[in-house]
């Protein structure tokens, strides 16, 4: 086990530390969290879980093995960096850059800059034969400044979103504008907890956002949706990316035609870029959540979305299913998401 750290994406309080959580417990990771910061999350895990974190993330922004942890005051700093021991993370001869952020105005800039500076210098004074490289280093020691404190250590990987911009909407074959940004329906299969080669279900999978995601990290994924128009253009996004779905069917999600799944994943309709063939979009949630119930193993998880008004925590939970946790996620003026997600009991 080892002391890790994670800076994870500002774009949302609850989400980020959430998926990175869920990722740890679909890969079964075993892990003690340490601690939760602002934009940061640390803990007691296997190196190992990095490799996971880093192919399945949307919102986890760098990790890392944790050297120091401390109030953020650059003599208090210098101090505890010189009792280190940097053995075991950068060996003689090797190159290195030392790289500091500030989360949420914490610290100023000028301390970023005199820390970078200073640690760049007790490194190579400790470990001797060591070189700084801004540009190609072998190695990148990362620090993060955040609520008063400075966490501090060898980076173990960096998570772009680079790869989730370029599979946005109207970056795939088959548009609609009622499609989910690749990166918040990457997070939403990583709540659900499926692990690689189990079978993920959207019953309202429009353009297939979330089939592409779960495919991507190597789930089997089926798919449905009432319009035929959506189920071809699903098939062509999925293929576009290279998951071949087990199925993608014409159908009504209020009367699904499968008979289990491991866990699904769903943006249900909301009546105005997407149609909900003249039901409302609670009756739809309704319908559609009592009959999954038989359908998913106990303790196994639905994701679902759906605008803050219609409650779907209460819905799910009037018809027995238990609300893991609950997310809101601004959108416009008249629409704010609630990311919910259940456990059959
Ligand atoms: C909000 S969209 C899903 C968007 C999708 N998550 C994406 O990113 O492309 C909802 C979809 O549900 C479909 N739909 C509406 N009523 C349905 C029903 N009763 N059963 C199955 N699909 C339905 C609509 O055709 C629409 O494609």
């Amino acid at each position: 086990m080892a002391r890790l750290f994670f800076l994870l994406s500002g774009e949302h309080p609850t989400l980020p530390q959430a998926e990175l959580q869920s990722i740890l417990k679909a890969e079964d990771h075993e892990h003690q969290i340490l601690e939760k910061l602002a934009q940061v999350l640390r803990i007691e895990a296997s190196l190992d879980s990095v490799k996971s974190v880093k192919s399945r993330s949307a919102m986890t922004r760098v990790c890392g093995l944790e050297l120091l942890n401390c109030h953020a005051n650059v003599a208090n700093i210098k101090n505890k960096m010189g009792s280190a021991s940097l053995d075991d993370v950068i060996e003689r001869d090797e190159t290195f850059v030392v790289r500091v952020r500030r989360v949420r105005g914490s610290a100023s800039p000028a301390i970023r800059v005199e820390l970078e500076r200073k640690l760049g210098e007790l490194i190579l004074s400790k470990v001797k034969g060591t070189k700084v490289s801004l540009k190609k280093p072998q190695k990148t020691f990362f620090g993060i400044l955040t609520e008063n404190r400075f966490i501090f250590g060898l980076k173990t990987a960096d998570i772009l979103p680079k790869p989730f911009v370029a599979r946005g909407p109207r970056k795939r074959p088959f548009f609609h504008p009622s499609a989910m940004a690749a990166k918040l329906a990457r997070c939403m299969v990583n709540l659900a907890q499926p692990k690689a080669g189990e079978l993920v279900l959207d019953p309202f999978c429009g353009t297939a956002t979330m089939l592409v995601e779960a495919g991507l990290i190597g789930c089997r994924v089926i798919g449905f949706d009432v319009q035929s128009r959506m189920v071809k253009g699903s098939l062509q996004n999925l293929l576009y990316y290279g998951v071949h779905p087990e199925g993608m069917v014409v159908a009504d999600a209020r009367h699904l035609p499968i008979a289990n799944t491991d866990c699904i994943v769903t943006d249900p309709p909301y009546g105005k870029l997407a149609t909900t063939l003249g039901w409302n979009t609670r009756q739809i949630v309704e319908d559609t959540l009592s009959m999954i119930e038989d359908k998913l193993p106990k303790g196994r998880r639905i994701c679902m979305a759906s605008p803050k008004s219609i409650k779907i925590g209460e819905i799910g939970e009037q018809l027995g299913f238990k609300q893991v946790e609950s997310h809101f996620v601004y959108v416009h003026r008249s629409l704010t998401r609630e990311i919910v997600v259940f456990e059959r009991t």
